[in-house]
């Protein structure tokens, strides 16, 4: 965080007043330049501040982005979102901690305003626009071997549901692996990367996409995708949001590293949205269909299937099959 700037802003934060540039100065101690041109910056960040020659300065409005001098007063976690970067635009937030892994240490979040080249799973675009939405990625360094990461995604969609019930959306619900819908569709998106030697992972990247104050939707996305603004009627604020997913993750990454996955498993299986339901998954070579009945203490999702056999599936992309529907005739008129 700019030390310099979160002083102003709590110098200009005590009131409707106007603050002169000579008590500023005075008050914080640098020179009036400096002052000019952090105030300068925290305006490009999105903050309502006036500029009058005689007056000083007066804060009109903060910012809505999930700027440092926004999101870092109200964390308080131990290892995620320390530290905590942020850009207005980056190709990708997940591409950034990809290229400093080794430089960077656990717990390092990256969090940007709008993403160029935002990626989902199976290498598809994730819509990123300005101004809306979350797009982070944080970097872990678990000590463990490279088959008990990948179960990281399962706490990472625990953390970003809380997140999500803790600001109203309560409805939400967890699509295994680790989709997050509200009625159906798509609120946010998860994507694990690893890199690891045969026996010892090196680092973990968790990138978190979540549709926020989002209501123009593109063509494509309109059926499939929706944000917290349109499933609660209003808008939801993206610096708190941003804060609640990296507190829950401290947490549910904590109880991971602790005791293993059966704590974010049992809150995800409470949320559920294919417990019961008809699903087909199309493994590498052929495709799984059966009842959904639970995910796993260790991550999988176990089906029935029609001869009522368990199955449990490691991953794969999970399609709801629709109810058997009796065709109604349609009346003749002779
Ligand atoms: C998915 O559901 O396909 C996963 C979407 C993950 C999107 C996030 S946005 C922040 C991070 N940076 C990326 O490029 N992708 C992830």
């Amino acid at each position: 965080m700019n030390d310099i700037s979160t002083r102003i802003l709590a110098a200009l934060s005590t009131g409707d007043q106007w603050v002169s540039s000579a008590r500023m100065v005075g008050t914080l101690g640098v020179s009036r330049m400096t002052v000019c041109k952090q105030v300068h910056r925290l305006q490009q960040l999105g903050y309502g501040i006036e500029a009058a020659p005689r007056l000083g300065y007066r804060l009109t409005g903060r910012t809505a982005r999930a700027v440092p001098e926004e999101v870092e007063p109200l964390l308080r976690t131990r290892v995620i979102g320390r530290p905590y970067q942020y850009f207005a635009e980056i190709d990708s937030t997940n591409a950034f901690l990809r290229g400093r892994m080794d430089a960077l240490p656990e717990g390092a979040t990256v969090v940007a305003d709008s993403q160029r080249g935002g990626r989902g799973r199976l290498q598809r675009e994730w819509f990123s626009p300005p101004g809306v939405n979350v797009y982070l990625s944080v970097l872990l360094k678990p000590a463990v071997s490279p088959m008990l990461a990948p179960p990281l995604s399962l706490v990472a969609a625990a953390a970003v549901l809380r997140a999500v019930h803790s600001l109203g959306g309560a409805e939400a619900r967890v699509k295994w692996p680790n989709d997050i819908l509200w009625q159906g569709k798509k609120l946010a998106g998860i994507l694990c990367e690893m890199r690891a030697e045969a026996d010892r992972v090196q680092a973990v990247i968790l990138g978190i996409g979540v549709n926020a104050n989002l209501t123009a939707f593109p063509e494509t996305l309109t059926r499939t995708a929706t944000s917290l603004h349109e499933a609660l009627g209003r808008p939801v604020s993206v610096p708190a949001l941003t804060a609640a997913i990296l507190h829950h993750l401290d947490e549910e990454y904590a109880s991971w590293s602790r005791d293993g996955l059966p704590g974010s498993v049992s809150f995800l299986n409470r949320h559920s949205m294919l417990a019961g339901r008809e699903v087909s998954i199309a493994l590498l070579h052929d495709e799984v269909r059966g009842r959904a009945e639970c995910i796993t203490e260790d991550g999988m999702l176990r089906l029935i299937l029609a001869d009522g056999s368990t199955r449990d599936i490691t991953s794969g992309e999970v399609q709801l099959c629709r109810p058997a529907t009796t065709r109604k005739r349609t009346p003749r008129h002779e």
